[in-house]
């Protein structure tokens, strides 16, 4: 496995361009099932998790090819209903051709997801959701094998709002018989993008963006040319290493609107952000002031985010409070930022940090795709050498995140086959 090795203390300085999102890309890849014919995804990041689900659609008959950001997904001879364990396990966001399989074919059999190690990931609500479409759903030997001769329209309450099970839902209504109502339905840009992309498919959503979505099932959808929005959590990454190195960056490419929340906490901290129309000014302050934050679920603080928020408040002028609502464990890196340095106690789904002025690097190990980026911004400001094992974690979500950072001026690198 491949490691990344960085020497700290270099305030990164320039501009970075964002990547397209991986949490766009994934469900509208999945979304190609469900109509025939060739589209074209541009702005599409060139992570594990796209070649991961690239080769999903492969399996169940699809031709695939993906070069220079723009993925081509042809899906005329589509024939194999299954999601196999030896993919679903590396990539949770696999069960995303549930919803559109199901629709499309009248049948599904997907393995029950792996994906980051982040506590208890259930998919209740996704079969549940698919269920209350009139699909019989059973589990059988690690399988979800859902079947349907025809969707039909319903109304759909979810008790959590959640991501996956919305866009699986989603995808699944648009060709089903009648009307669905999602309630509670997730709010994240992504649902949105991808249900614009449905619509541009020819589907008929309302609600965009809102708590709930109203489908009118349609008959049949047509194939197109989608771009993706910009990546969000990448975007962040960078606003927090610029202000955890004492630097100054420009981001580029991006959406200020998207990471708003995340910008307002970085204020509260005494960092600069300045706003363009697809441009974000971020430059550090000369101390940064401790500010706490809440991870819920869009517009609010992104969980995605709170990892990298915490490294940034290790370097703070006093204490900080971080609770996560969204995964209640997910804190797998606070063991490994200990030891560089911090002080953070957790208890349950809190976390108190203590500004430490300073951070001493080591060997750290990635537990999950957040905490990966978490470790690479502690890496940029440790004193000395840090080397961050495992981070295939890391290209799961990540497009060349050396290379933006040597661009802005970092001294880090990569070595293969290391540990
Ligand atoms: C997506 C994102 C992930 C992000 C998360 C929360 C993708 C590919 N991944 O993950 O990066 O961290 O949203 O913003 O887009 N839940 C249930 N039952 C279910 C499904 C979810 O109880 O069937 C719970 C989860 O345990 C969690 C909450 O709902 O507590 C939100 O999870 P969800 O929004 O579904 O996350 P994902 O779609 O897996």
């Amino acid at each position: 496995m491949d490691k990344i090795v960085i020497k700290g203390g270099k305030p990164l300085k320039g501009a970075v361009k964002i990547s397209g999102a991986k949490n766009a890309v994934l469900p509208m890849m999945a979304a190609t099932l469900l109509a025939e014919g060739r589209f074209e995804i541009r702005n599409v990041p060139d992570l594990r998790d796209v070649k991961t689900m690239a080769h999903l659609l492969r399996i169940i008959g699809a031709k695939v090819a993906f070069a220079e950001s723009r993925l081509v997904i042809d899906t005329s001879d589509c024939g194999f209903y299954e999601a196999p364990y030896e993919l679903v396990k590396t990539m949770r966001a696999s069960i995303y051709v549930l919803g559109p399989l199901l629709a499309r074919y009248g049948q599904a059999r997907v393995s029950l997801p792996g994906g980051c190690a982040i506590g208890p990931r259930p998919v209740d609500l996704h079969l549940k959701g698919m269920e209350d479409l009139k699909a019989t759903v059973v589990l059988d030997k690690g399988y979800i094998v859902a079947k349907a001769r025809k969707l039909r329209g319903s109304s759909v309450s979810f008790d959590v709002s959640s991501v996956g099970a919305t866009g699986n839902v989603l995808m699944a209504s648009v060709l089903a018989e009648g009307r669905t109502v999602i309630n509670n339905a997730a709010r994240e840009p992504e649902i949105s993008a991808l249900a614009e992309f449905l619509v541009k498919m020819g589907a008929e959503i309302e609600g965009i963006g809102s708590g709930q979505l109203r489908i009118h099932g349609v008959s049949k959808l047509e194939p197109v040319s989608f771009d993706v929005i910009p990546d969000r959590i990448e975007t962040g990454t960078f606003m927090i290493a610029a202000a955890i190195t004492g630097g100054e960056v420009e981001i580029q490419k991006t959406d200020p609107k998207l990471v708003a929340s995340l910008t307002s906490k970085m204020r509260m901290a005494n960092v600069m952000v300045e706003e363009g129309e697809s441009v974000i000014f971020c430059k550090a302050p000369e101390r940064l002031k401790p500010t706490n934050v809440t991870t819920s679920v869009y517009p609010g603080f992104p969980t995605d985010l709170q990892a990298q928020w915490m490294t940034l408040m290790c370097l703070a002028d006093g204490s900080s409070v971080i609770q996560e609502t969204i995964f209640f464990d997910r804190f797998a890196h606070v063991a490994e930022l200990r030891r560089l340095g911090a002080q953070i106690q957790v208890n349950e789904n809190v976390s108190i940090v203590t500004g430490v002025g300073k951070l001493i690097g080591a060997t750290v190990m990635s537990s999950d795709l957040r905490a990966s980026a978490c470790l690479i911004l502690a890496g940029l400001i440790a004193q000395g050498r840090t080397d961050v094992l495992r981070i295939y974690h890391l290209d799961r979500g990540y497009e060349k995140i050396e290379s933006k950072l040597v661009g802005l001026g970092a001294n880090t690198w990569r070595e293969e086959g290391s540990s």
